[in-house]
């Protein structure tokens, strides 16, 4: 680990899981040998060099890691600001940044002796994800989606099933990523002695927040390290990841945390308009409150109850952050902004013909606010972006509603 980064994660969480204000484990009692058990199993292994040669193993062999920082110089030279440089995590196996800590995760359950792993899954990118790892693993996999996800993202099902796993479908509430989180931490619950949650952000009650940056920090130094080697051997300006639970911009993040020069830009998506209900920006609209057993920022009806939240990106609908983004928040550390699902939809399809990359449509939301961006500042300043995942996922459903060429939303 970089030292810069070690620094940070030696600061935060604290011994009791809370990062400032937020973080804790907000859970009923019965729930804590658990917790307790994967965090002492978590600091027990997290260094031994047989754990790390594991996890390098599959991080090669399996997610196909390092990904590249790559330029994107036709939109560059269109906008003619600053340059937008992407970290491809698309380019991880199975689609996106979530198989950084599901392989830790599924490493760690092998090593605590359980024989499952359960999670949530909002796109379904966490569930192929996790999925593949259990495969890789030996474990058992199970997955609990929304009802109206598993609709929307069916060839993500497919995927979750081919690669062994038991989908269950959620369909109380919004049957989204939420009811999923509930559906899925009942059945860790129930099933503790012989199953791991890996969740599928950083988000949930202390350890998890902690174990998902920590394993989702890959991207932040590999990416440092990528950029000081290119021509200029200068850090980015800018780095701008989209933020839901929070586990791809932590994971950016985190290589840059402790350099002062570099602004950390959050890009929540504000849906159909800035009403509670129409958007899941959590950051820019939401209040202090508990969601999945941690304190952290919340998007809430009066009473507390968690308001229902609406994108075009699946992955993005939650009503809550995870509570190291809200400290980070908090502190002033980051500049945060949203974008709505009509400009997700035009940048969709300017980077697929431009550039010849089809992005997640959670990661297009960073693209649209990078593409701002770059226009407002100078071509000396360079923008490093969290291109998170790719847009396979989204196609079926794009195509479906725009077509190949977007005419509702491109001019
Ligand atoms: C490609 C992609 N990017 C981003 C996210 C948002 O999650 P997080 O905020 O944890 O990175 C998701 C969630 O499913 C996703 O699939």
């Amino acid at each position: 680990m970089a030292d810069q980064q070690r620094e940070y994660s030696k600061r935060f969480p604290d011994a009791n899981g809370y990062y400032g204000q937020f973080g804790g484990n907000h859970y009923p009692s019965d729930v804590w040998p658990a917790l307790e058990e994967l965090a002492s199993s978590y600091h027990a292994l997290r260094d031994l060099p047989e754990f790390l040669d594991a996890l390098e193993t599959a991080r090669i062999g399996l997610q196909g890691r390092p990904t590249p920082v790559h330029f994107l110089k036709n939109i560059t030279d269109e906008i003619g600001g600053a340059r937008i440089y992407v970290k491809r995590e698309d380019l991880n196996h199975t689609g996106a940044h979530k198989i950084n800590h599901c392989v830790g995760f599924a490493l760690l359950a092998k090593k605590m002796g359980k024989r499952r792993l359960i999670a949530e899954t909002g796109a379904g990118q966490h569930g192929v994800a996790l999925a593949s790892a259990a495969a890789f693993f030996g474990l058992e996999c199970e997955i609990h989606m929304g009802a109206i996800d598993i609709e929307k993202q069916s060839s993500n099902v497919g995927r979750m099933r081919l690669l062994g796993a038991h989908v269950v479908a959620a369909s109380a509430g919004q049957s989204a990523l939420k009811e999923a989180s509930d559906s899925a931490f009942s059945a860790f619950v129930e099933q503790r002695e012989h199953a791991l949650f890996a969740i599928g952000s950083a988000i949930g009650p202390h350890p998890f927040p902690m174990i998902v940056r920590d394993f989702q920090s890959v991207v932040g130094r590999e990416a440092r390290q990528q950029f000081l080697s290119l021509a200029a051997a200068a850090l980015p300006d800018h780095v701008v990841a989209c933020v839901a639970g929070g586990s791809n911009a932590i994971g950016i993040y985190s290589g840059f945390l402790d350099d002062a020069g570099v602004a950390l830009h959050a890009v929540e998506p504000r849906g159909t308009s800035d009403e509670l209900g129409q958007h899941a920006a959590t950051l820019s609209f939401g209040s202090p409150g508990t969601l999945h057993g941690a304190q952290s920022l919340v998007l809430q009806h009066e009473d507390g109850s968690p308001a229902p939240v609406s994108s075009i990106a699946s992955g993005l609908v939650y009503p809550g952050i995870g509570p190291e983004i809200a400290m980070l928040h908090q502190e002033g550390r980051l500049h945060v902004t949203t974008v709505s699902d009509e400009e997700v939809i035009r940048t969709f399809f300017r980077i697929a013909k431009s550039e010849g990359i089809i992005p997640a449509l959670e990661s297009a939301h960073a693209l649209a606010f990078a593409i701002q961006l770059a226009k407002r500042r100078p071509s000396s300043e360079c923008i490093l972006v969290n291109l998170s995942g790719r847009g396979d996922k989204d196609v079926d459903y794009i195509l479906a509603n725009y077509g190949t060429e977007g005419q509702r939303v491109v001019d």
